[in-house]
């Protein structure tokens, strides 16, 4: 069961804490670690002398920044305890913590995040890197000062802070084909983010998106494997290309979710919540796993180091082998150990998804050592931090999980810890706090917007417009900054309505054009107009709650977006549609009424990006990084499929020059 937070509400709440009371906390340690080792140990473990972190005011290896990081990690794993190790595996959730972060000392937590919109009040880059901080001195309070490593979900921008540089969704950046603004993307994404405190993201997602149906289509860059692993410049983005990058204030820690196969399970076969795709199985034969859905971690891992890898929520289910039956991720030995970290060679560690060990068959011990053993290194226990630390403590006592499988474990983490350089410089470096939403920031996400936007029917030379037409603009997603960001924007399933600071399509309309009226259901009259720009699309949501058959959802237009084409396609000589929405949507009997087409996708923030090519600023050139279906019921349908007939296919986009001709 999912506990997202829903919102920033009073439970996310934070207790205002200084840096100086997390420095005098640190000093408390320094001299507590001195004091007999007994005091960090905890009952299970009697026999255990750890040898002292400090001896004598001499600097240990693992603190001596001029030490190569392999021996900085031999030496600190040397000096842990079993409960220490344990606590370097498990990452809680922030609100959990919130009320008494005395917890993150005393469980000795390796790991915070915020999940989707577990955010500080007021939601501003100060109190973020504060609220941080303060965490951060609990950590390093304990008796070996190991600093916390803290996610979160930069999906398209700093997503959850309100006045950060909001990106297009993944998939409107598959349709830029432009690998390089993909990288300078999640430059700014991790210059915005580590200004404020997290030096990690749960990001890019190499979800390779198969059924259009599927809630999270718009995290995936497209359907094509081959495009997403073009897209892996993001991972360069976030993490930089030298290992010195990674301890630099730009850069953060990546992640490639969700592994692997979680856009291609089929339809109905998930058993979570009113889910239909999300955390379903994916059925497949090994050959066609490795071409579609394992193909894009093998770049990710070999050529961009990414840092960190998560499992997915979902299942595989082997058609030429095992037993038949679906295995969960985090279950999945066979994908985990033998192929990723044994065959691929990942380094990184594996992060679990949200409670995603809780769907695991059997007790609570028994997901716990199945996770553990098939080659999960952290866990996303939100709200279970306690119980996950004491129940792998019996599990490692009882023999049940090696104490290898520990050490491995938290070397990967300590790694990462060490390669980000918080054992020097644990407290956030809040230099690039101007630069969150500045003017440079968002004039990169504008060209993004335009470089994304698919031209997909043009006539009568209904684009370009031109500054000096009447321009009648309807529909409820030209106005509404909530709608073109969509989910993940400051809170995990996004909001409509005015919640974030850029730019709405209609603004941007309006800084190019003098004449222009804007009626969102269509129902101011419509003569005397030369175009009519009618914008459909969806409203947010994320994950399975926006699957296709859960909640209402569906491919299909509204009725109020199908009367608004109607209306203003039949009144108005010229008409240009604009869909934004996270996934294409069907369109083919409302087509032939419209000049031009246009898919804008979900371009977050800065909405002057349309503008920009629709009055021919800039040229079209985005290409389709998904098939466009005739019907809802041609789902799935992929490029390379044997019948193809879609209503456009994969790569489709008509290109115009300069001038937008
Ligand atoms: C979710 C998502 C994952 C995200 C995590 C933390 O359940 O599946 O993509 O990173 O929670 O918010």
């Amino acid at each position: 069961m999912r506990h997202h937070p829903p919102s920033a509400g009073p439970r996310f709440r934070r207790t205002p804490r200084s840096r100086l009371v997390g420095v005098l906390l640190a000093a408390a340690a320094l001299v507590a670690s001195a004091v007999p080792t007994a005091l960090a140990r905890t009952p299970d473990e009697p026999s255990e002398t750890p040898p002292p972190a400090t001896v004598g005011g001499r600097t240990l290896p693992y603190l001596n920044p001029h030490l190569p990081v392999e021996r900085r990690v031999s030496d600190l794993l040397s000096r842990m305890t079993l409960t220490e190790k344990v606590g370097q595996m498990t990452q809680a959730e922030r609100g959990a913590v919130d009320s008494d972060p005395s917890q993150i000392t005393s469980l000795g937590l390796g790991s915070l995040l915020s999940g989707g919109g577990s955010t500080p009040t007021p939601n501003t880059p100060q109190a973020w890197a504060d609220m941080i901080d303060g965490y951060q001195s609990h950590a390093l309070a304990t008796r070996l000062h190991i600093p916390l490593l803290y996610g979160i979900d930069s999906v398209h921008g700093d997503n959850n802070l309100v006045g950060a540089t909001i990106f297009p969704h993944n998939i409107a950046m598959g349709a830029t084909r432009d690998p390089a603004l993909v990288r300078d993307e999640e430059h700014i994404t991790a210059t915005e983010t580590r200004a404020t405190g997290p030096q990690w993201v749960f990001a890019a997602c190499l979800c390779v998106t198969r059924d259009k149906r599927w809630g999270r289509t718009y995290e995936s860059f497209g359907e094509d494997p081959q495009l997403v692993a073009r897209m892996e410049t993001a991972i360069d983005g976030f993490q930089g290309t030298n290992p010195q990058d990674l301890a630099r204030p730009d850069h953060v820690l990546a992640t490639a979710k969700h592994y692997a196969g979680d856009g291609d399970t089929t339809y109905g076969t998930s058993t979570t919540n009113s889910y239909t795709l999300d955390q379903g199985v994916t059925i497949t034969d090994h050959q066609h796993f490795d071409r579609i859905d394992l193909a894009p971690y093998v770049p990710a891992v070999r050529r961009h180091h990414v840092g960190s890898i998560m499992p997915s929520y979902s299942s595989v289910q082997w058609t030429d082998g095992g037993d038949g039956k679906p295995v969960r991720m985090s279950a999945n030995k066979e994908l985990l150990t033998d192929v990723l970290k044994e065959k691929i060679g990942f380094q990184g560690f594996l992060i679990s998804d949200w409670e995603a060990i809780h769907e695991l068959p059997g007790d609570y011990p028994t997901e716990v050592r199945t996770a553990v053993n098939a080659g999960l290194d952290m866990f996303m226990e939100p709200y279970e931090a306690s119980q996950f630390e004491s129940t792998l403590i019996s599990e490692v006592q009882a023999g049940r999980v090696p104490v290898s499988r520990i050490d491995d474990a938290v070397r990967r983490i300590l790694r990462a810890k060490f390669e980000l350089g918080l054992f020097e410089h644990p407290y956030t470096d809040r230099r690039n706090i101007p630069t969150i939403g500045s003017p440079a920031h968002r004039a990169v996400a504008r060209r993004a917007v335009a470089e994304s936007q698919v031209l997909l029917k043009n006539a009568q030379g209904a684009l370009p417009l031109k500054p000096s037409q009447r321009i009648y603009v309807a529909g409820v997603n030209a106005d509404n900054i909530g709608n073109q960001a969509g989910g993940w924007t400051v809170t995990w399933q996004g909001q409509s309505g005015n919640t974030i600071p850029g730019t709405t399509i209609l603004q941007g309309i309006e800084q190019d054009a003098s004449h222009v009226t804007y009626s969102a259901d269509a129902s101011a009259p419509t003569s005397g107009y030369d175009v009519g720009v009618v914008v459909v699309g969806e409203t947010p949501y994320a994950e399975g709650i926006g699957d296709v058959g859960n909640n209402g959802h569906t491919l299909n237009l509204s009725s109020a977006d199908r009367a608004n084409i109607d209306r203003v396609c039949g009144a108005i000589s010229r008409c240009v549609v604009l869909d934004v929405a996270g996934r294409p949507q069907i369109v083919t009997d409302e087509l032939p009424k419209m000049d031009a087409f246009v898919m804008s996708w979900l371009p977050g923030s800065e909405g002057e990006g349309v503008a920009d090519v629709l009055f021919g600023k800039r040229p079209f050139t985005g290409k389709l990084p998904v098939t466009w279906p005739r019907t809802e019921g041609q789902e799935p349908i992929n490029i390379g499929d044997r019948h193809y007939d879609p209503l456009f296919p994969y790569g489709y986009g008509i290109t115009t020059s300069h001038h937008g001709r």
